[in-house]
This record gives structure tokens, sequence and C-alpha cells, in this order.
């Protein structure tokens, strides 16, 4: 009788009702009665249950068939300038150091960088470019002048590091060279002259200097920027003058290279609109335009401590990290006027964390440690280039060692690998793959009346293996995710992390590691759906194989 009740309902009722005593009657009235009650009971509660499960569970979905622009492998790029401790001390040292060297290069931050897969190293400016004259760094060290360094601290530059030493030292860690010509002080004829001395296998009074300075064969040199911040250290010019200066240089330039222009600084549209408008057209003196945005998280002037800091300092960091998709899409916009088919790469060659300098430091130097909070600094700008990597073609973080967000640290003969080493370390896996599409909502979380989101991720595929990279940046919560792969399936995945228990935690000499990069557990996926918590405050990579 139940389950007649349950199958046919009202009709069926009125049907019963003829034929059963009344005793019986109300007993089976009162039974569906109650069988109904308990069903939509049974399905308010199932309800309530699932809600609670699902809230704050994130659905992802990434879709493997849909693989877009190449990630150009120069987007993992990195920078050294003469500024403080960065190539001396850092990179370079003398040869009868007790510090284990080769050739005067540190023995451990070449093995620290080989490690990376560094793909392109940019030099020797910065600022410290358009004041550098090549011919200086050449021949014996002991003949060669000194100059002083005039943006940086006012020491004295021995030039015992030079074009040779430079291009020696990318070959020891296996980089692309890509060097930064001298427009605010310098001159087109020296500019000239260095493309050749350095590319050139003709006969010339370049190639013959080059050859009695003990190098036979030329260097295979792609990469040559044309000034540096020429708005700001590099001559304060107008965008217009810069724009035929840049012309004029690019012009003497000669050979089968990648001319990078000097671009705007941060948000400076009007700079990108002119230098569009007056070079696009001549596709052979053009291949790349600069862009330079700090993460300075109280405006103009590092007024934050990289060590010193609470919940505020953190998020407003984030705040400004998160700019940089801002910046890269508004450019591109302007770069998309004037060329349609992206055929000029937008080079983001200085970005990265500024922080006060580390206190007793000497301000000029820019040295300053790196906690939890730049390893997610350095995730978010890594996903956002790779999200644009139709547009962006190289990025390079300021800078590679003792300077600013630097990866590595050292004292003596002491080094130390910083939180963005490791996250750079996780994130090489993207080099040279596929993006691919990640679609989701962000939970989002808010401090002090700033809302962003909290995660933040991109996506590759390269020889059927899918990297996912995801930064959690909400210190306190940590966010469940259902990954899902559209119309595939895989079989076994892995993960990497960099977290801390502090964000404010990082690593220092003499002691062991506070933020590495360590093991994730990721469940077996089932099918092509994959449950993972994403932990608070922390870099995560999930590698998928089908
Ligand atoms: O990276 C430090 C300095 O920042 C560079 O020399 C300059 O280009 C920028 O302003």
């Amino acid at each position: 009788m139940r389950s007649l009740l349950r199958q046919d309902g009202q009709f069926r009722i009125s049907w019963i009702l003829c034929y059963v005593p009344e005793s019986f009657f109300k007993d089976t009235y009162f039974n569906f009665f109650f069988n109904m009650q308990f069903k939509r009971l049974l399905l308010i509660f199932s309800g309530v249950l699932l809600l609670t499960q699902l809230q704050g569970q994130t659905a992802v979905n990434l879709h493997p068939d849909q693989a877009g622009a190449r990630i150009n492998p120069e987007i993992y790029g990195h920078f050294a300038e003469h500024l403080g401790r960065c190539i001396y001390g850092g990179i370079f040292v003398d040869e009868d150091s007790n510090i284990p060297n080769v050739r005067g290069f540190r023995s451990d931050v070449i093995e620290a960088l080989k490690e990376l897969d560094v793909p392109v190293l940019r030099w020797p400016g910065g600022c410290f470019g358009d004041t550098y004259h090549w011919k200086d760094g050449l021949g014996p060290r002991e003949d060669r002048p000194s100059i002083v360094n005039v943006h940086w601290g006012g020491v004295t530059e021995d030039n015992s590091f030079g074009t040779h030493e430079f291009l020696e030292f990318c070959e020891l860690i296996g980089a692309e060279p890509y060097i930064n010509i001298n427009v605010g002080s310098g001159t087109v004829q020296e500019a000239s002259e260095w493309v050749e001395y350095v590319t050139s296998s003709n006969e010339s009074p370049m190639t013959k200097l080059r050859r009695e300075n003990g190098r036979e064969e030329p260097w295979q040199v792609k990469y040559w920027g044309i000034g540096n911040e020429n708005w700001g250290c590099g001559g304060h010019m107008t965008p217009e003058y810069y724009a035929d200066l840049y012309r004029r240089f690019a012009s003497y330039c000669r050979g089968d290279i990648y001319k990078i222009a000097g671009g705007p600084n941060v948000d400076d549209y009007n700079w990108t609109r002119v230098l569009m408008e007056k070079t696009a057209r001549y596709p052979w003196l053009i291949q790349g335009l600069s862009l330079h945005s700090y993460t300075l998280p109280e405006g103009w002037l590092p007024k934050v401590s990289a060590t010193e800091f609470e919940e505020d300092g953190w998020a407003k960091t984030m705040r400004q990290a998160y700019r940089m998709d801002e910046l890269i899409s508004r450019h591109s916009a302007i770069m998309d006027q004037y060329d349609p088919n992206q055929r000029i790469g937008l080079i983001v060659d200085e970005w990265g964390t500024w922080f006060q300098v580390e206190p007793g430091t000497n301000p000029g130097f820019l040295y300053q440690q790196n906690t939890l909070r730049d390893a997610l600094v350095a995730g978010i700008h890594l996903n956002t280039f790779n999200q644009h990597a139709d547009r962006v073609k190289m990025a390079n973080i300021a800078q590679m060692v003792n300077v600013l967000q630097a990866i590595i640290l050292t004292k003596d003969d002491q080094m130390v690998l910083t939180p963005t080493y490791y996250v750079f370390k996780m994130y090489s896996v993207h080099q040279g793959a596929d993006l691919l599409p990640v679609n989701f909502d962000s939970p989002k979380y808010s401090f002090g009346g700033m809302e962003m989101d909290a995660l933040n991720a991109s996506a590759s595929i390269k020889d059927g293996e899918i990297n996912f990279t995801i930064c959690n940046l909400d210190p306190e919560n940590d966010h469940p995710i259902t990954l899902t792969l559209t119309g595939e399936s895989f079989s076994s995945s892995n993960g990497q992390i960099v977290t801390a228990e502090n964000m404010q935690d990082y690593n220092d000499f003499g002691r062991p590691e506070a933020v590495t990069l360590s093991t994730f557990k990721v469940p077996a996926p089932k099918k092509n759906q994959l449950e993972v918590v994403i932990p608070a405050k922390s870099v995560v990579h999930i590698q998928l194989k089908r």
C-alpha cells in the first residue's frame, strides 16, 4: 500500500479511500502524510548539507583542448646591474678569493642558477646602463679605467666585469644574454660598434679588436635594449624626442638582432602611444618595447620594511602586485592599435618588490630581504605574464643577486636562496609550454577596505603534461578547489608548495631555511576531477599527466 501511495499520489488515495475501513484509512493517511513530510525534511536537510559542502569550494576549469600562445621561456628572465653587490661580490669575486669560483664567477651562485634554467639575463643596467661605456670594460683588467657609479652609491666601478665577463657568465649558467645599450650619455657610433664587436664575423676594426682581446668567434647575442628609462635616469626625455633618437640608434645597430625600445614608466600610456606611432611602421627597427613597474606598496619611494610588516603591509603589497595585469592589458591595447598582429613584444624587463634597504646597509645598494610575501608577489606576476603570453615576450625580475627582489643573497662565502628563488624553480615548467585557459570565480580576500581575488592561477601544457600554478594570497584561510579538466581525464598528479608558518618568514645566513620548496600531497584524481585544498599564504604547483 505504501508503495502505491508513493507512486500514484492523490488520485490513488481517493481510489483507496473507497475500499478500506475507516480505521485503516486513518492509519494509512497518517502514514502517507508523515512520509511526505519526512521526504521533504530529508530533502531540505541534504540540500543544506550540500550547500555547506559547496560553500568555499571553487570550481576551476582547465581546457587542454584550447591551448593558446606559447609561453616564451624568456618570461622567466633575470636582470643584473652594476648596482650594490649584484655583480661584484654576488656574481663575480677576485679569482684569488677564498670564495670558491670559476675564473672569478662564484661557483655556488652558478650552481644555483643552473638549477633554475635561467633563459635570459639583462645587463649592465638599469640606470647604470646609460652611463656605461663598453670599451672601458675591455682588455687586461689592471689597465681598465675606473669610473664613479653615479646612480648607485657613488662607489668606484673598476670595470673588471665587462662584455667578455658578462658573456662568459651567460655561457656558464646557460642563459641568453640581453645587452642594454647606452643612449642617455652614449653615441650612435659607440652603440653600433658594440653590436659589431659582439656579433659580427666580418673583417672590421671592431672584430679585430675582439680577436685581440682573445675571442675569435662572435657571440650569439639576440637581445639588445636601446636605452633604459629614458623618461627618467636615462636622459629625462619626452617620448617624441626619445622615439626619434631611438630610430636613429636602431638604424645603426645592424644585424639579425631583436631591438627593444625603452618603454613607459608604469602607467604612462602616452609614452607607449607615441613610441608605437613613431616606430611600429618600421619592422626592422623595433621588435620589442619595454615596460618597468615595481611593487611599491605605499606608492613611489620605498617606505616599507621587507621583513617587518603586518597584514596591512601584506594586503597592500598583493593589491599592488595585481596591478601588473591592468598595466599589461592597457599597454597591450595601445600596442594592438599599431601592431594588430602582435609582432612587437612587450618586454617587462624590470619588475619586483622595492622595499626599504636592510638596516645598516648602504641606501644606494638596494639590498633587501625576501619573505614569503615576495614569493606570493613572484607567483602572481609569473601567472600574469603567462596569461599575457601573446604579447609579453620577456620579463626580467630585478634583480638576480643582492638587489631588490633578489632570488639569491650572498654574504662573503655564504649564499641564501630566497623564497622568490623557489617560486622561479617551481614555475620553470611553464617555460616554452602552451598557455591553457583557466576559468574560475575566485573567492575574495578582504582587509582594511581592500578587496581582491584570493586565488590567482595559470596553466600550460607541454608534451601532454599539464602544469597548473596557483597562489592563495589569503593569509588566514585555506581555499578548497575542484579542478576539472574539460573533456579529458588524467591518471596521475603530483604537487609542490612554497609556504611558511608566518607571512614574514625568510631565509637567512647560518640558519635552516624557513621558506622552501616542498612536496605538496595531491589526492588521486577521479577521472577528470581533482579536489584539493590550497593552503593559506601559499604558492602551489600541480602537475597532471594523462
Ligand atoms: O633596478 C633598479 C633601478 O630601477 C634600475 O637601475 C632602473 O632602471 C630602475 O629605476
